[in-house]
């Protein structure tokens, strides 16, 4: 699907060639004397456009129009969320005639928000899986162009978000794909193939230089299955090798069956998802590659299965991580902070500015937060604050949790440093409690995205959350480092 900008002409607008022109109107919409206004006025006022966020109307071959359709959309009062509902409600309509062209009007709510967020709804509501079907048709929608008042104005705002899109749609990609054509190994072949972009540089590492390292808690979830693991690392080198890095950390557990503390079959289909917080990584990556801001960014995914064999790791088991500590391993099928704990150690290196990790971690941060905001863990109020503001820049939510000394009481344990898991209550923060013990000195942050990363039921599918997120917090890093 490609993206254009283009200035707003009202008085052009009938001579738009287009499969569908979606008009986004809200309660601020005042007429002028052009048609398309004429005819937003009249819907209005004869009540077949409800002046509610999602309404639509769908007005076919207008007359004086040289446009397929005119599909008018209603915002409400232009909130983010309400031009989310319009825009998705637009393109879930006209999705059955399969345009190939389609044309996004913003007549008079411009802001940079609206643009976000009405580009990034128009991508998600016409994605379409089709890599694993046979005769599966997908997106029809080649071309959309934007039409903005002023496009100079927008034309950063817009970048980010088509960057964010193929950012979203890759990320989307890996977590949509069955864990049998999404191994590690084809994982580490996704971040290789980012290599083509300029400044991205990959290495893959396997069970002998995970082994040399001494990562024994990656190594201890890995071994019940037959699929070799990989540890990725991805670099982007967009500033001077004195610039530290901003090291980002995702889960790629491919398929979390939960090991010998095997889950319930119902809904264990999902578990192929436990690698959305690596695909995350990946998705990040492919927007930097459109953007090439000027900094410098490290992707760490640690990567494999999680099933039950004769040679997997048990309850009661005791590894030793590559920071040196020990962990009795309770539980199995809290093998997430297993795997990125080692990764948490091997970011050191890189002497980072920020460390990030992002993750499928717990149930627990389901229930806490649902599917509307992603769970962020973090000490540092600047980071903290950043977080939160690039989730709102982005659309892409999250929202605090707490880091208090007493919540990692219940990880101690008589026959190890640390135990991997504490009870059932606060699951997310006890999980968070223990990668804290793995960050460096640098400002860390952790993602919960187990609520956020997936939608499940009829509309089963990723999300490509957090990726949003994670350029607008990456990008801010940008304009900080020029201004100070
Ligand atoms: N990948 C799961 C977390 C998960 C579960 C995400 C359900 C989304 C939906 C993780 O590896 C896990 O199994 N966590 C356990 C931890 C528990 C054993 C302490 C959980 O949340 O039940
Ligand atoms: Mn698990
Ligand atoms: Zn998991």
């Amino acid at each position: 699907m490609n993206f254009e900008l283009s200035p707003l002409d009202l008085h052009a607008l009938t001579q738009e060639k287009t499969d569908a022109l979606l008009v986004l109107v809200t309660s601020a919409f005042r007429p002028s004397k052009d048609s398309v206004s004429v005819l937003i006025a009249k819907a209005v006022k004869s009540g077949d456009l409800v002046a509610k966020a999602g309404q639509v109307l769908d007005i076919y071959r207008p007359v004086g129009f040289v446009c397929t359709r005119i599909v008018l959309m209603h915002a409400g009062g232009g909130g983010t969320a309400e031009v989310r509902k319009a825009v998705t409600a637009a393109t879930t309509l006209i999705k059955a005639a399969n345009p190939k062209r389609v044309t996004l009007c913003l007549i008079q709510d411009q802001t940079p928000e609206t643009v976000r967020v009405a580009l990034t709804s128009l991508a998600e509501a016409s994605y379409v899986y089709t890599s694993t079907k046979t005769k599966a048709e997908g997106r029809t929608i080649q071309r959309v162009t934007l039409l903005v008042q002023d496009d100079q104005k927008l034309r950063c705002v817009f970048d980010r978000a088509v960057a964010a899109i193929a950012g979203i749609e890759l990320a989307k990609e890996w977590g949509n794909r069955p864990a049998n054509h999404a191994t590690p190994s084809h994982l580490a072949q996704a971040a290789r193939a980012l290599t083509k972009f300029p400044r991205i540089k990959c290495e893959v590492l396997g069970p002998k230089e995970v082994a040399k390292l001494g990562m024994g808690a990656f190594q201890a979830v890995a071994q019940g299955s037959d699929e070799p693991l990989r540890f990725i690392v991805l670099h982007y080198s967009g500033a001077g090798k004195a610039s530290a890095p901003a090291v980002l950390v995702g889960k790629g557990i491919t398929f979390d069956s939960g090991g010998i503390s095997m889950k319930p079959a119902a809904e264990m289909d999902e578990m192929k998802f436990d690698m959305c917080g690596a695909a995350s990584v990946l998705g990040t990556f492919r927007a930097l590659a459109e953007l090439q801001p000027d900094l410098n960014v490290v992707g760490l995914i640690p990567s494999c299965e999680n099933l039950p064999s004769g040679r997997s790791l048990k309850p009661g088991d005791v590894v030793t991580s590559m920071s040196g500590q020990t962990i009795e391993v309770l539980n199995t099928d809290a093998e997430g902070r297993l795997v990125l704990c080692d990764a948490l150690t091997y970011a050191e290196r890189f002497k980072p500015r920020v460390v990030l990790d992002i993750a499928t971690l717990t149930g627990a941060c389901v229930i806490a937060l649902g599917a509307v905001r992603s769970g962020f863990f973090s000490a540092d109020e600047t980071l903290s604050a950043a977080l939160l503001a690039a989730g709102e820049s982005s659309q892409d939510l999250c929202w605090p949790m707490p880091l208090d000394e007493d919540y990692a009481d219940g990880l101690k344990t008589s026959f190890a440093d640390v135990a991997n898991v504490a009870g059932r209550a606060g699951g997310a923060i006890t999980a968070a409690k223990f990668l804290q013990r793995f960050a460096g000195k640098c400002p860390w942050a952790h993602l919960d995205i187990a609520g956020t990363a997936w939608k499940s039921g009829a509309a089963k599918g990723a999300t490509g959350r957090p990726v949003g997120l994670l350029v607008d917090y990456l990008l801010a890093l940008d304009t900080r480092a020029k201004t100070t």
